[in-house]
């Protein structure tokens, strides 16, 4: 059987553990993909860095670009990063191509994502992005074929591991933000920006992407109402506890009558609630369904093994040729609420 030829766009945390997992389960992959997944070429800025994995037997080339034009890869894994810039012409090249094209990136999906997903199916390419939502946790799978056959009347979650970790760390030891910002930075699962952790924009990328699976609307992600947690105190922290709450960022999507409400923000969830228990840099997201009832998620959002390893799921499906289109079909356009003003909500 032929293999699956894939090139990396990107070889920071994750690029690494792209390669360290197909190398360590290599047989159980082969075994579940129906054919071996083989890298071919592969692309980063930083040729010296220890990555704790051997590239030497794979091509390395510049400029990443040139990745999508090439006959011996089947499948793009762009890792770079960013809304644009490369990963965007990357991403448009190889669809353009016909090729399939596999990617981490929140940011690029939020905001491109129904350009991308015109494209692939025009193309009749995979565009697979399990990686992009909560690392880890297969919520992409999870609510656009899981509970593809439900009406969902809302989604919501803790969709950023650096504010809960901030906000869990806060909680336990009664500090207030400045102090574990440092430490929630030095987990490795910040942002190139990391004012997209704090002040919500990643959470609100995320929930952007889900919204759209969940409801089949159109990716609204200027619609987002957002804010984040730099305002929160620990006498906030406190005083929540003392009432039966806690504090956590939540990213939250509603469609209904009147149209498609998306908002993350502070919340104060109450302990009742399995939200409440999401610690750390973890995730959760919260489906609730018409017939499946209440979906819950939970896992690490970030980091090397549990991203790689929704990529690796991606390419595995790409194998096995079991891919649909991109987003839950047929997307229609929802009313766009406006976002509540601070005061009103
Ligand atoms: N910066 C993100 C987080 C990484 O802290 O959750 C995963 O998207």
């Amino acid at each position: 059987t032929q293999p699956l030829r894939i090139a990396l766009a990107g070889l920071g945390t994750v690029g690494g553990g792209v390669v360290k997992l197909l190398e360590t389960n290599r047989a159980l992959i082969e075994r579940r993909a129906g054919r071996p997944i083989t890298v071919t070429a592969i692309s980063a800025r930083d040729r010296t860095r220890d990555r704790g994995v051997d590239l030497s037997p794979f091509e390395w080339v510049d400029d990443a670009t040139t990745l999508a034009a090439r006959d011996d890869v089947d499948v793009v894994v762009e890792l770079i990063g960013g809304a644009d810039g490369p990963a965007l012409t990357l991403a448009r090249s190889t669809l353009a191509n016909g090729k399939a094209f596999v990617t981490a990136n929140k940011a690029m999906i939020a905001h491109h994502g129904v350009e991308l997903a015109e494209a692939a199916e025009k193309a009749d390419a995979a565009l697979k992005y399990e990686a992009a939502v909560a690392g880890g946790i297969p919520v992409i799978k999870g609510l656009r074929e899981g509970a593809a056959a439900n009406e969902i009347g809302h989604v919501y979650g803790i969709l950023n591991g650096t504010c809960n970790y901030i906000l869990t760390k806060m909680e336990s030891e009664g500090l207030d933000f400045a102090d574990v910002l440092a430490e929630a930075q030095a987990l490795g699962y910040a942002e190139a920006d990391p004012s997209f952790d704090i002040d919500g924009v990643d959470a609100a990328h995320k929930l952007s992407i889900l919204a759209s699976l969940a409801f089949g609307t159109t990716l609204d992600f200027d619609a987002v109402a957002i804010s984040g947690i730099r305002h929160v105190i620990a006498a906030d922290i406190a005083e929540a506890a003392s009432l039966g709450f806690r504090v956590r960022l939540v990213g939250l999507a509603e469609a209904n009558e009147s149209g498609l409400f998306q908002r993350v923000h502070a919340c104060l969830v109450p302990v009742s609630h399995p939200l409440a228990h999401v610690a750390g840099s973890l995730n959760a997201v919260v489906a609730e369904g018409n017939f499946v009832g209440r979906l819950f998620f939970e896992g690490r959002g970030a980091g090397e093994g549990p991203t790689a390893s929704a990529v690796v799921a991606d390419l595995i499906d790409i194998a096995r040729g079991e891919y649909g289109p991109a987003f839950a079909m047929p997307v229609t356009s929802l009313a766009r609420l406006a976002p509540a003003k601070a005061g009103e909500r």
